[in-house]
């Protein structure tokens, strides 16, 4: 079986803004991840579009929103200089890529997609037909960089496997041409997920039985990235409990919801555990678990909020971040996908 140079690729679309959960879920693994590989965090703009106008806000805020984004990475600790960070559009190999695995993926495949379904609602004729084929950009997306590892979210999951079935798929369909071509038994690696390690869920902070989430209408529903401090303790405030004092124990949590979020949201933030958390405020009103979680969610939060203001200040800088991301990115994307026009037989100027 044909090795591959370990590398990382994982993406956030740019709709509405980052909120802690992207932040304690998904973005510090990434910052981790720097340190042991090379990595590629991506701003997916084409993605956004899939979905109607009013979802993604029109040009002006999507604009807006990619710089958002490219900002919240770097303030979260991507590091630009030792990772690569761009935008989706401006690398268009993506799309080329793309289109051959719109030929290599199944309708059937597709039709089996939960994120589609939910996503699309109870109108599907008048779903487009990206949000259709989304997987199959997504999987360009990884595989345009022969990418074997992908920090992802639960949510994901599906959308990786699929992944590795259009990469199973092209490497068998190709067979002879890729072993023709000197790349041997397989062209494209199986990128693996990487959901494990400490990924919290953290839940909306009005309904503990909610995903945190960028689109939900209530904004104290969520701790944005941009908030300042003021807004962070507010909100922490005004978040949902029950009328029963903080258990002593990680079990005394099960059916309590609300009291969960807050604890996890606390642990993760403070990186203690859930029992030491409970040992600490357990048995007390919540009250003074609140007021200790607004101390360390504006700790921790703060200075990132206030890090994407000094970047987004200077949107030029922003956006020759993305320009040289995107130079480095094409320069690992461009070799691979003429790669692949030699092997599925397209005729191409050298
Ligand atoms: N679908 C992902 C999400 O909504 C975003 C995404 C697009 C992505 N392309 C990717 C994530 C490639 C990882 C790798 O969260």
């Amino acid at each position: 079986m044909a090795t591959f140079k370990p590398l990382v690729f994982s993406g956030m679309q740019p709709t509405h803004t980052l909120h802690i959960g992207n932040y304690l879920g998904a973005l510090t693994r990434w910052v981790d991840m720097q340190k042991t590989h090379d990595c590629i965090y991506c701003v997916v703009d084409m993605h956004a579009i899939t979905q109607g106008l009013d979802v993604w806000g029109g040009p002006k805020v999507l604009a807006k929103s990619i710089r958002e984004v490219t900002a919240a990475y770097i303030a979260a600790g991507v590091d630009p200089k030792r990772s690569i960070i761009f935008n989706q559009s401006q690398v268009a190999e993506h799309a080329e890529l793309a289109w051959v695995f719109n030929c290599v993926s199944r309708l059937g495949w597709l039709n089996r997609m939960t994120q589609f379904k939910e996503k699309a609602g109870k109108d599907r004729e008048a779903a487009s037909v990206g949000l259709y084929s989304y997987p199959n950009l997504m999987a360009a997306d990884i595989l345009v960089y022969r990418a074997t590892a992908v920090p992802v979210g639960e949510d994901q999951k599906q959308h990786l496997e699929l992944t590795r079935d259009i990469a199973q798929k092209f490497n068998n369909d190709f067979a002879e041409s890729i072993a023709e071509h000197g790349f041997g038994d397989a062209f494209f690696p199986l990128p693996d997920p990487l959901t494990q390690g400490p990924a919290p869920r953290v839940m909306s902070l009005r309904d503990g039985a909610k995903k945190m989430s960028k689109s939900d209408p209530s904004d104290l529903s969520r701790i944005n990235l941009t908030d300042d401090a003021d807004m962070i303790a507010a909100k922490i405030r005004k978040a949902k409990t029950d009328p029963e004092p903080l258990p002593s124990e990680a079990k005394g949590l099960a059916g309590r919801p609300e009291a969960e979020n807050l604890v996890t949201i606390y642990a993760a933030l403070a990186d203690e555990t859930t029992e030491a958390v409970l040992a600490e405020f357990g048995g007390g009103p919540f009250s003074r678990f609140k007021q200790a979680l607004g101390d360390v969610a504006v700790a921790r939060l703060a200075p990132i909020a206030g890090e994407m203001r000094r970047l987004l200040a200077d949107p030029g800088h922003v956006d020759a971040v993305l320009a040289e991301g995107a130079a480095r990115a094409r320069a690992i994307a461009r070799p691979n996908m003429d790669a692949v026009k030699d092997i599925v037989g397209f005729i191409r100027s050298a």
